[in-house]
């Protein structure tokens, strides 16, 4: 059985046959493009067959490091941020418990995350939480200079020396990064820390099967074999140069229906786990896809809640837009509604139903009220959010997003615009050799 599929049932009223096998010929000429190594940016294309690449020596080298950084510690803090940060996020968030940080007792340390952002409170918070518990670091950053990263493990650095010494802080701090350059690996290498390489040929956002996603998943307690496993599977599935590759399929049709004006894609979700994976989904595409004044704009939705927020936008709004809807076809627990004597709020009809299916009727009633209100639904299947199928759903976007960026025409594998804004905070900021550059922003504020 496939770990993902792409249900088109509903469809149809928006692509007829005819467009959708056109598209389905590019898409599979773009695959093969991509897996020839033939198209732009083909230099970071190092996670296309790095699944199947990953040994076990490797994985049981991950796995023994995030025992030894996890002994005695109850939180782990992962600095990173785009690439070094979602991946990561996504999976640990998915596959934890919903309310792991007021569990009694955890048999793995709580992992937390840091330099995602420049918050003040945040990591003045963060600090205060990690002053009166036992704590280690993972420090991710393949450059090795991004500013928010490295201003938080300034902080975590310097608390972790005046609380732990020097010797103490390099046994509890593992860094991340390229292999020779950047300011992260100086320091790794002076301060004598573990590290783990980022590929040359594997950009940020396509990181999370490298130790940038594996060692955090492990040192939450995740089984990162079944994850590579799945990635692998999927692997071969997505080399298939026919139309029954999900990868394929799911290109195909979100490019038809961008060429058709649907500039927005909305990713929706049923399972609040699963909202850290849209985060990654979205800067997947977002980055990958959006540039030269092309492609589309990744949203996402956490269904049933945004029902109430964003559903009626959805059901009614302006029709630039087409969901793509993550569907789980089994929930973790079994749970079932209660039967009520008094009946007041008349639901007694649901007694001894499961919360999964009428989550499962909410999914269907909205995605036909939503293709009846002209929005195109795409349906992307799962078995359960578990560790193989979500490796396998990673590596699937991963694909679908190489062979997705070369139908628009752009290189899937930069991204040149994420450099502006960092030009004008060092201006702001006065960093030298910004001097005019500064002088001049302010003037415009
Ligand atoms: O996908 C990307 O390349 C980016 O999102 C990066 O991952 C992000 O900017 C962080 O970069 P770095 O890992 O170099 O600190």
């Amino acid at each position: 059985m496939c770990a993902v599929k792409i249900n088109l049932r509903t469809i149809a009223p928006f692509l007829d046959e005819k467009s959708l096998e056109k598209w389905y010929e590019k898409s599979l000429q773009s695959l093969s493009v991509l897996e020839n190594r033939e198209g732009r940016g083909n230099d970071y294309l190092g996670w296309v067959n790095l699944p199947s690449s990953i040994t076990a020596a490797e994985l049981k080298e991950l796995k023994e490091v995030a025992g030894k950084l996890s002994n005695g510690v109850e939180i782990v803090v992962v600095i990173g941020i785009g690439g070094s940060y979602l991946g990561a996020k996504a999976i640990i968030d998915a596959l934890s418990h919903s309310f792991v940080s007021l569990l009694p007792e955890r048999k793995h340390p709580l992992v937390v995350f840091a330099g995602q952002n420049i918050g003040e409170d945040y990591h003045a918070e963060l600090l205060e939480v990690i002053k009166e518990r036992s704590a280690a670091c993972i420090v991710i950053s393949k450059s090795g200079t991004t500013t928010e990263p490295a201003i938080a493990f300034r902080l975590i650095k310097q608390h972790f020396e005046e609380k732990y010494g020097k010797a103490g802080s390099r046994e509890r701090i593992v860094a991340i990064t390229d292999k020779a350059r950047g300011a992260l690996r100086t320091l790794a290498v002076q301060e004598g820390y573990h590290t783990f390489v980022i590929p040359d040929d594997i950009g940020g956002r396509f990181s999370v099967l490298t130790p940038v996603g594996l060692l955090p998943i492990a040192v939450a307690g995740f089984d990162i074999e079944a994850l590579v496993k799945g990635a692998a599977n999927m692997e071969i599935t997505t080399a298939k140069k026919d139309v029954s590759n999900p990868a394929v399929q799911y290109a195909a049709v979100r490019n038809a229906l961008y060429a058709q004006g649907r500039k927005i894609e909305v990713l929706v979700n049923y399972n609040p786990k699963l909202h850290y994976f849209t985060e990654w989904w979205k800067q997947l595409y977002g980055e990958s896809e959006g540039k030269e004044h092309k492609g589309l704009f990744p949203a996402g939705v956490d269904f049933t809640s945004d029902l109430h927020s964003m559903g009626q936008y959805l059901q009614e709004g302006e029709r630039r837009l087409f969901e793509t809807v993550l569907s789980v076809a089994h929930s973790s627990h079994t749970l079932t509604i209660p039967n009520d004597a008094q009946n007041l709020d008349q639901l007694n009809f649901l007694a001894g139903k499961r919360l999964d299916e009428c989550n499962k009727m909410a999914e269907l009633g909205t995605l036909l009220a939503h293709v009846d209100g002209d929005v195109p639904n795409i349906r992307v299947e799962i078995p359960a959010v578990e560790e193989y199928y979500l490796g396998a759903l990673l590596y699937f976007f991963e694909k679908s997003c190489g062979i997705s960026g070369y139908l628009l025409g752009v290189n899937p594998f930069d991204q040149p615009g994420v450099e502006a804004y960092k030009k004008n905070m060092f201006a702001l900021l006065n960093k030298p050799g910004f001097e005019q550059e500064g002088e001049a922003l302010r003037k415009r504020l």
